[in-house]
Formats: structure tokens, sequence, C-alpha cells
């Protein structure tokens, strides 16, 4: 298995292995430090059915139901990104770390793109949410340090995609603004303007303008990103705790097909 880097900090494309076999623990231990490492880890060529496409993302934990999907009578822990032209959103068409309104939200996911616009686009843009901590300034993180943020599902699914909320709503949580990434230690930006509210304590003039200027920072930093290009069956697989991504929609209106699992995390994003 070989590792080329996409850009010096984050994304690395991966050789060498076939995803659809089974995984001895060496292979597995290298894989996971490399997505340690890289942030995001892509694979081309890669012939995986559903059942293989669950099986690996279940070696690294648990499966996510989505709360949009829980009723999907089959494979729920599947999540469909389907678009074409008559498609009234993307998922995930803004810069957004995956569903952070949950309490434990996914630590990694794995989405398996199986067709792609024929006229080129829909690529995906990760940031590094470890760079992005780095790049503000000693004042600023003492200021952010500390700080919560509330984390609300109904902004994305009920705001943007329109969907009718479950019984109860739509998860809501809070998580620190400046979480450490529990595996490496570092220290993440952790907010997101797909589901991230308001920051609690702050008057909410002074959290618009504070989210805003740190969302900002991430959509005017091009040195954050690394751009997948997708081919069909090219997997992609992120760790959602120190990245944030976006989904071109630039291809309209040819259509794009992938499906995602993710894996929920065992501890909750903490200072
Ligand atoms: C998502 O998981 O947010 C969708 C990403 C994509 O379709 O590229």
């Amino acid at each position: 298995m070989e590792f080329r880097s996409i850009t010096p900090h984050l994304g690395a494309e991966v050789t060498g292995i076939d995803l659809a076999e089974p995984m001895g623990s060496n292979t597995f231990n290298a894989l996971r430090e490399g997505w340690l490492k890289w942030g995001v880890l892509v694979f081309r060529d890669q012939d995986l059915s559903r059942d293989q496409h669950v099986a690996l993302g279940s070696k690294f934990g648990e499966l996510h139901v989505h709360p949009m999907y829980k009723d999907q009578k089959e494979h729920p822990e599947i999540l469909k990104v389907a678009t074409n032209a008559d498609s009234a959103y993307t998922a995930g068409d803004g810069w957004h770390t995956d569903v952070t309104c949950d309490e434990y939200p996914p630590m990694g996911s794995m989405l398996y793109v199986t067709e792609t616009p024929a006229c080129g686009g829909g690529d995906t843009l990760f940031a590094d949410m470890y760079l992005a901590y780095e790049l503000l300034s000693d004042k600023m993180k003492s200021i952010l340090q500390g700080l919560t943020a509330v984390h609300d599902g109904a902004l994305p699914y009920v705001g943007s995609y329109k969907s009718t909320p479950p019984e109860g709503g739509y998860p809501r949580h809070e998580h620190p603004v400046i979480t450490s990434h529990p595996d490496t230690g570092k220290k993440v930006l952790y907010v997101n303007s797909g589901f991230t509210s308001h920051i609690k304590g702050l008057r909410p003039n002074e959290s618009r303008a504070l989210l805003d200027m740190l969302f900002r920072h991430i959509e005017s930093t091009p040195k954050l990103v690394a751009r997948v290009d997708w081919e069909p069956n090219t997997l992609a697989f992120w760790d959602n705790r120190c990245t944030q991504h976006h989904a071109v929609w630039d291809y309209y209106p040819e259509s794009r097909y992938g499906e995602r699992v993710s894996i929920v995390a065992d501890t909750r994003p903490a200072a």
C-alpha cells in the first residue's frame, strides 16, 4: 500500500489495496495510521457491493444512521448522495462537518462514488481544521478556547433541504469551539457553517460576528483545501473530527451518484 499526498498537509491517494478483500490487522493498522495522518484518503478503481461497503465501514466502528433517513428500510446506514436534473439541492453543497448536531458526530465517513458527471466537475473540497486553528492569532485562539457552540440539525435539514422534521425535531447538541482530536491530540477549529447556529454566552450579534469571521477564514484560505476529483468507483474516507468538506454542484443538469457510510465516534468532541 502506498500513500501519495494531494497537498503537503491534507489528503492522500492510496494505491496497492483492494478494499473488497478481507483486511488483516497489519493492513488495517497502516490504513488507520495513514487516515489519521492525511485526514482524507482516496482509493480509485474499487469495486464494492453495498455489503462490502458496509463491512469496510464497520471495521472502524458502529455505523451511523442519518437523522434524515432513519426510516429507510433497506440498509439504513447507507446515505445515498444522488444528484440529477430534478434535484432541488445536492447533499453537502456548503462547508460542513458531517452531522455535528449529533451528541456523538461521526468520526469518519466513506463516500463511494460510482457515477460522475460526463461534463466533468462534481469535485469535493476538503479543508484542514488543524491548520485552520493554527493560522488563527494567539489572541483569537485564547478567545475561542473555552467557548461552546450549539450545532442544530434543523439548520441544514429544514433550512436548506426543506425536509419535515421527525417527531421531537432534529438533533441539537453543544460542542467546544476548539476541540482536541482524540487520537492525535492536536487542536481543531470545530465550528461549521452547515450546523453551528450560535456560540453560547455571547449576545446574538457577537456570536454571529465571531462565527461569520471563522466561516470566512475557512472559505477564504485556499491553503486549507485539498480537492478530490472523482472518477467512477472512487472511495474517499475522511476524518470527520479534523476536516470539513464542500461538494461542488457545478454540473447541473447532469448526474452524479454515490453512497456514504459514516462511523459513529466513541467519544464526544472534547476540548
Ligand atoms: C457529503 O457527504 O457531504 C457529500 C459529499 C459529496 O457528495 O461530495
